[in-house]
């Protein structure tokens, strides 16, 4: 099936399967705010388990952190976010559907090169061009819609670098770019709106001050740098982790939960010496890559995109894209951020945030690399990459259609279904005997309704990739079949090495 046309098959799926609820539902939801339901949490808890252990169990040099999502007003001050955080924004006059003007001019760029390219694959189709070959190359490069969409790109950069609101949209309306919804072309000025939520802390209006829900986790280690550093006896180079929710006010939230409004990032600051950051940046690049390709991401999907722009915090800045059914969107960001973020609360706080190292007999700010990745976009990436629809044999020498989640067995929500063939003979009480045994070791399911071909069919569709069936031949023998859900081969295993068979297959070596 065509990867595109999997994303609503995805959403409902989610649904229906007990992973991801609107919020709020019988209210009719709130705008990209998501509810994760039973499946869905233990499937967010094992990503978080497998980030929690490449960043800080396997790194004698990382620590982990759980700070406060509330903080001081002033942090947002300094960190730049109260001025800076915001996004352009532009209002289509007729439809009223307001828009990120940097979003639209993305997409009418994305809509250039795609045109060039089919272009290029018919002319190579005609001619018997190899897409490597100069002839492919030079007329992908060099056609029309290539040209325009380099045009339109230089100009939007310089747009983006200079902050000029006017010359963003005048790209809009030189290249009559139109909304979405309506095709109208009416547009508005383009503004800058901040993306924070802001609540007040404490009861008496008067007496109270405004503060912000944190739009990044970055901030809590920041300003625990110190505490962190001298509580841990952690010399430079080391890092502090930390997983936790965070809160934007996405003017353009689309795509389920790929931009929500309240998110999670799994985010590492890592503490170095000024001038090694080019090395550290390279190696974090690369670990974070190899991170996703070692939890099953097909390299082929990933790919790592250098920033138009870079933050005025940043000296180097790439992310790493997955290949989402709307195409390669950013699922973490490897920021190079310099001594901008200490030396900003330095300042801004009076307290040195300084660094004794022993090994110079001086005292510096720390420059930062900093990995950022959302919990819920590698979330929708491993249920995109994982939802598979194929046909699987019947008992009756058939072939039936089944939806199959082909999650990492350490990423599932269930590790092992048991099942007994019939609810009688004593099969239950064997199935139920081997379940409770087990559930000290995984997290375990018990179903014994319907046949057991139907019973495999909603395991495969919830991802869970070992089934045990109980049968006559256990009373017999002790051995039970076990079915693996990829290959749906079933093998025959003593009862007495379901433990050990199971745990060597949910072993974190094999994967980190
Ligand atoms: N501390 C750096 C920082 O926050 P970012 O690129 O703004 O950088 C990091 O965010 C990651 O957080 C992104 O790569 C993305 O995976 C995730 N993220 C950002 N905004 C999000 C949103 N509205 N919904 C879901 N995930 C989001």
């Amino acid at each position: 099936m065509n990867y595109d046309e999997i994303f609503p098959k995805i959403i409902s799926h989610c649904k229906e399967y007990g992973f991801i609820f609107p919020s709020s539902e019988i209210y009719d939801g709130l705008g990209a705010v998501y509810d994760y339901g039973q499946l869905g949490a233990e499937l967010k808890n094992n990503i978080k388990t497998a980030w929690w252990k490449a960043m800080v169990q396997m790194h004698e040099n990382v620590v982990g952190l759980d700070s406060a999502i509330l903080m001081h007003p002033t942090v947002w001050k300094a960190s730049g976010h109260v001025d800076a955080f915001s996004d352009p924004l532009i209002d289509n006059k007729d439809s009223k559907k307001r828009y990120r003007a940097d979003n639209l001019i993305e997409e009418y760029i994305d809509k250039l090169q795609a045109k060039s390219l089919k272009e290029t694959e018919k002319k190579a189709k005609k001619e018997g061009w190899e897409p490597d070959s100069e002839n492919y190359q030079g007329f992908l490069k060099n056609n029309r819609d290539a040209k325009k969409a380099q045009t339109v790109y230089e100009n939007y950069v310089k747009a983006l670098e200079s902050g000029d609101l006017n010359a963003l949209r005048d790209i809009i309306i030189e290249n009559e770019i139109a909304c979405p919804e309506s095709g109208s072309r009416n547009w508005s000025e383009v503004r800058q709106f901040n993306l924070m939520f802001k609540t007040q802390l404490g009861a008496v209006a008067g007496d109270a001050s405004d503060i912000y829900l944190r739009p990044e986790t970055a901030q809590g280690i920041f300003v625990n740098f110190l505490n962190v550093q001298k509580t841990s006896r952690q010399k430079i180079p080391f890092g502090i982790a930390q997983i936790g929710k965070a809160f934007r006010n996405e003017i353009v939230a689309r795509q389920f939960i790929f931009r929500m409004r309240e998110f999670e990032q799994m985010e590492m600051q890592f503490f170095i010496k000024p001038g090694t950051q080019k090395e550290w940046f390279d190696y974090w690049k690369r670990a974070r890559r190899e991170f996703h390709e070692k939890l099953g991401i097909p390299a082929s999907r990933l790919q790592y995109h250098e920033h138009e722009k870079l933050a005025h915090y940043a000296d180097a800045a790439e992310d790493i894209q997955f290949q989402f059914p709307f195409g390669f969107k950013e699922m973490e960001g490897i920021h190079s951020r310099t001594d901008y973020d200490l030396g900003r609360h330095q300042e801004f706080s009076g307290k040195k945030l300084q660094y004794f190292d022993p090994e110079e007999n001086k005292s510096y700010i720390p420059y930062v690399i900093e990995t950022s990745v959302g919990l819920d976009r590698t979330f929708l990436a491993h249920l995109c990459n994982a939802y598979t629809e194929e046909l699987a044999p019947t008992a009756d020498g058939g072939q039936e259609e089944r939806v199959v989640l082909k999650l990492p067995a350490l990423l599932a929500p269930y590790k092992v279904a048991i099942f007994p063939l019939m609810k009688k003979d004593g099969l239950p009480e064997i199935a139920e005997k081997i379940f409770k045994d087990l559930r000290y070791d995984c997290l375990c399911t018990y179903d014994e309704k319907d046949s057991v071909g139907k019973r495999y069919r909603r395991q495969d569709a919830i991802g869970t990739p070992y089934c045990i069936t109980v049968d006559h031949q256990t009373a017999e023998d002790n051995t039970v079949t076990i079915r693996d859900r990829d290959t749906m081969q079933q093998e025959r295993i003593p009862i007495h090495r379901i433990r050990e068979i199971i745990l060597e297959k949910l072993d974190w070596r094999n994967v980190l």
